[in-house]
């Protein structure tokens, strides 16, 4: 039975969604949490959107069957590849996805440069296409595909010598950009943020979709009674496909500012 005390489950392609896992503790420090990261099976971006579709069913639905009380799909791409089909499964449980933080980027100022870096199959997918046909007039929106900032945080190395002679490589063609934003549109950037000032400049505009989305779960916890008492001392168990990845994990999620 779903009561107050289960868990929310969240889950990710790998340690990216620890970051969003850091936003719902932030906002609700009280609740029990099961981070499940699928290393093993990492990066889902540049996969076919089947196969990303089949995996997300299966940690999903495992993390369900466990009694979770709420499903955060703390990954752009695995959010585009099969949210709305579990949604049309499981229609009254609680499933929360992410996606790039276009509109408050575009909106931010007059016609903004706005490079929305997300996976390939992210930016490939109609969830992303319907998302810049509301935007496109109110800003220059380019989608930047960056396989290696995820690889690199797998690798234990986002904030490093490598990740900085990455970035400078990928921005080389936007420095001159006037009104720079950056959405960080994959689970994986926040954890580049360091690197991205260091090339891009300490004020570019960063714009991460992960307070949004824990946001939105507590309130669709509470909209179901369910959350748990204010005074309950919170829990994380962190699981992952590889094992080698949970000290990386916890050790991300204590680092993230
Ligand atoms: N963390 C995932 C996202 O938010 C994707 C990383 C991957 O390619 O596995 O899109």
């Amino acid at each position: 039975m779903i009561t107050c005390e289960s868990p929310i489950a969240v889950i990710d392609s790998g340690v990216g969604g620890i970051s969003v896992l850091k936003r719902l503790w932030q906002l609700m420090p009280n609740e029990k949490y099961i981070y499940f990261g699928d290393s093993k099976n990492a990066p889902y971006g540049v996969k076919p959107t089947d196969e990303i579709k089949k995996l997300t069913f299966k940690n999903a639905e495992k993390l369900m069957e466990r009694g979770a009380k709420a499903l955060v799909i703390a990954c752009n791409t695995a959010t585009a590849a099969a949210a709305a089909d579990l949604r049309e499964k499981y229609p009254s449980f609680p499933i929360i996805g992410l996606e790039p933080a276009l509109k408050p980027a575009a909106l931010s100022g007059d016609h903004p440069t706005v490079i929305v870096m997300a996976t390939e199959l992210t930016l490939r997918e109609k969830k992303f296409a319907g998302l810049v046909s509301r935007f496109e007039n109110d800003a220059k929106i380019i989608g930047l595909p960056a396989p290696g900032i995820v690889e690199l945080v797998e690798g234990g190395k986002a904030d490093s010598r490598e990740m900085d002679e990455y970035l400078t490589k990928l921005f080389l063609p936007f420095r001159d950009e006037k009104q720079l934003c950056i959405v960080l549109g994959c689970t994986h950037f926040p954890f580049a943020k360091k690197s991205i000032r260091r090339v891009m400049g300490e004020d570019v505009l960063l714009f991460d979709g992960a307070f949004g989305a824990a946001r939105h779960t507590k309130e669709l916890i509470e909209e179901k009674n369910l959350l748990r008492d204010e005074n309950a001392k919170g829990e994380i168990l962190f699981e992952n496909s590889d094992e080698g990845h949970i000290e990386l994990s916890k050790t991300l999620f204590e680092e993230l500012e």
